[in-house]
């Protein structure tokens, strides 16, 4: 069983990319919180802030299970959210792909 996944993790303005591995049993959020990047994730992956709002490539997005209802249903209230795209990480459980999955950061920026 293979328990590490490599993500490249993109900025909100898109200018700068990070390398991280996704380790069992982090959320995609969890690993991107982990790796101390800006993720706020405020209600700790609950599903219901969306501060962990991420937008994956087509490939990503595809290697998931389709978003629940109650997830898309925060999704809708942002003002970045793109259907076939948008995720919330915090949402998404450890999952080997074929290649790298790639997300960018879509929530508002926040101070660390
Ligand atoms: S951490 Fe709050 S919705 Fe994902």
């Amino acid at each position: 069983m293979t328990d590490s996944q490599s993500v490249t993790v993109i900025s909100r303005d898109g200018d700068t990319q990070s390398n991280i591995e996704w380790v069992r049993p982090q959320s995609l959020m969890e690993a991107i919180r982990d790796n101390d990047l800006p993720i706020s994730a405020e209600c700790g992956g609950f599903a219901s802030c969306a501060t962990c709002h991420v937008h994956l490539d087509a490939a990503s997005y595809r290697a998931f299970a389709e978003p629940a209802d109650d997830e898309i249903e925060m999704l809708e209230g942002e003002e970045r959210y793109t259907p076939g795209t948008s995720r919330l990480a915090c949402q998404l459980p450890f999952t080997v792909t074929d290649g790298v999955v790639a997300a960018q950061l879509a929530s508002p920026p926040v101070d660390f």
